[in-house]
């Protein structure tokens, strides 16, 4: 079993938990996911190390309700127990030799961008990090990002925090600055990582892309969490998560992702009203 050390509500709809799992804890890099259960017969969710203590055995993991799963994982206190947490699973964000990189995370995906962002910047490369969130009741991880890049660009679609506008529109005023980059990092919805994509495609710049399909095994066997990359079919849970944008096939990822819509909101109603006779 591995037990919840700590919890922590980051945002209305977003928490965070440090899990002990002393044998992820050793070996995990950023960039790196694990799946998890919440009861024994429950479904298996990936979610990526959000950050980890190596002496302490702990991993931290980053989750947005969205669903029955993350709602049931919601519910859990610290001191309550996982019965399943596997990983690391996926391949590290490769950071070697970077040396000016642009790293975008938008909602949640600031929590799976922000290790990839610290690791760059402890390794002395120049950090250009971009965050974006539809409102400022939705920021998480603002400090965070501040102690670990050498510039910080916030921006929120209403304008409540940072600049008014899109992580591209903050991305294209630091190129327009002269700004340049071996690599841009982009982690959020797809949509979101597909204009990012369209934009440092037309200025050449290298640019990886953390996919997050629907996965069930975690380790290349079902086959679910194929994306086409380069016209070519990859796996996410063992090519990826990471990916040269450039390449990735987007529309059909967004199709895919929508697939299960239907059964994904009956089973969160079926979650919900389980809490809610809990209550009563
Ligand atoms: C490699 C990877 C890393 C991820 N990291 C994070 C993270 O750090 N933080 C975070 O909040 N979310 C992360 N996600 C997404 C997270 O796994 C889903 O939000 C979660 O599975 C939702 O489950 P649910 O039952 O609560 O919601 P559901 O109602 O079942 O689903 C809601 C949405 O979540 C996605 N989803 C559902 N089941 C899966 C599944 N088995 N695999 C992947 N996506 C699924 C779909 O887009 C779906 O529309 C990651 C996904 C992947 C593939
Ligand atoms: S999740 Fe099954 S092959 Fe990737």
């Amino acid at each position: 079993m591995f037990r919840i050390a700590k919890k922590e509500v980051l945002n209305p709809s977003v928490t965070r938990m440090s899990i002990e799992a002393p044998l992820v804890a050793r070996k995990v890099q950023p960039g790196q996911f694990i799946i998890l259960r919440v009861e024994e017969d429950g479904e298996r969710i990936p979610l990526t190390v959000a950050g980890y203590d190596r002496e302490a055995g702990t991993v931290d993991i980053i989750f947005q309700i969205v669903g029955a799963t993350t709602e049931k994982l919601n519910h859990k206190q610290q001191g309550d127990s996982l019965p399943d947490f596997v990983g690391p699973l996926g391949k590290p964000t490769e950071t070697e030799g970077l040396r000016r990189v642009a790293v975008i995370g938008g909602g949640v995906g600031c929590a799976i961008a922000f290790p990839v962002a610290k690791k760059l910047f402890e390794q002395g490369c120049e950090v250009d990090a971009v965050a974006g969130f539809r409102t400022k009741d939705l920021v998480i991880l603002e400090n965070e990002f501040r102690a670990n890049s050498t510039r910080f660009l916030p921006v929120s679609d209403d304008g409540s925090w940072g600049r008014k506008g899109l992580v591209t529109d903050a991305l294209q005023q630091l190129i327009d600055s002269g700004r340049a980059y071996d690599e841009v990092i982009a982690i959020g919805p797809l949509i979101m990582m597909k204009f990012v994509c369209r934009l440092t495609k037309a200025y050449g710049i290298r640019t990886v892309v953390s996919m997050n399909p629907i996965m069930i095994d975690g380790t290349g066997m079902c086959g679910c969490c194929r994306v086409s990359v380069g016209g070519k079919m990859k796996f996410a849970c063992v090519d990826g998560p990471d990916f040269d944008g450039h390449e990735v096939d987007f529309d059909e990822a967004m199709a895919r992702c929508a697939a299960y819509k239907p059964f994904e909101a009956k089973a969160r109603e079926a979650a919900c009203n389980l809490f809610s006779m809990e209550v009563k």
